[in-house]
């Protein structure tokens, strides 16, 4: 399957969010909803969106004992989400209720992994106690999600190859940190261009202000989907 493009949508408010996407009907597929949004505008934006003909991926990053991680993948079943995040370092067994509930109410919706934050280096992971290099933290928390049924993990495109080379194939890889050439990389440390980013192996791209800062966001998206090809 080529690589799709996913919206940040890291916008403040409901209006915002609806002016934003208007334009982009028809032309783009996957949009993010992350805390801030969801915490704001709840469900009722997530259903507007998704009558919108979006489909959408919920960024909750949940981490939280088992059944309460459960609970809320169910709550999520009812709602047009079709992929939601989950901390991997909550362990296995949160991991594995999650997706018992995504089977059991959700089968469309794709539960992915989140492993270890970039905003964490190795001496702030060391600093929760974890004794591990971030890099052999990512590899062995990806390796306990996909024991632990998750489908998917979020990573970064420099991740990516290692990933892709250990994970069984059918695990789907979504990267942010994608620069498309020429843009600003905002604040982010290491960026990789679309194109490279799904040779590199990933399923799904994430983008926010590259297109949510254009001029024409809709040319934006446009470059974007021509650079991977679709
Ligand atoms: O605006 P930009 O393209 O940098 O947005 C990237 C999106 O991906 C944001 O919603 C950000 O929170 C998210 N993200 C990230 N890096 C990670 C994990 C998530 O940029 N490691």
């Amino acid at each position: 399957m080529p690589c799709e493009l996913i919206l940040a949508l890291d916008v403040e408010t409901r209006a915002e969010a609806i002016r934003t996407l208007e334009p982009l009907k028809g032309r783009l597929r996957w949009v993010k909803i992350g805390l801030q949004l969801f915490t704001a505008h709840g469900p009722e934006l997530v259903r507007e969106v998704g009558s919108m003909g979006f489909q959408i991926f919920l960024d909750l990053k949940l981490h939280d004992i088992p059944n309460t991680v459960a609970k809320s993948v169910a709550s999520i079943a009812p709602l047009p989400v079709g992929m939601l995040t989950i901390h991997t370092s909550g362990g296995r067994e949160m991991m594995a209720w999650a997706r018992k509930a995504q089977a059991d109410h959700a089968h469309d919706l794709l539960l992915l992994g989140v492993t270890v934050l970039t905003s964490l280096d190795t001496v702030g992971l060391n600093e929760t106690g974890v004794p591990a290099s971030a890099a052999d933290q990512v590899a062995r928390l990806a390796s306990l999600a996909v024991d632990s049924g998750m489908q998917g993990l979020v990573c970064s495109p420099q991740e990516t190859p290692a990933l892709r080379a250990t994970l069984p194939a059918g695990i789907r890889l979504v990267t942010p940190g994608v620069r498309p050439v020429g843009s600003s990389a905002d604040e982010q440390k290491r960026v990789m261009t679309p194109a490279d980013a799904a040779a590199a192996g990933a399923d799904y791209i994430v983008v926010g202000r590259p297109i949510l800062k254009a001029p024409d966001p809709a040319a934006a998206v446009a470059a974007i989907l021509a650079d991977l090809g679709r």
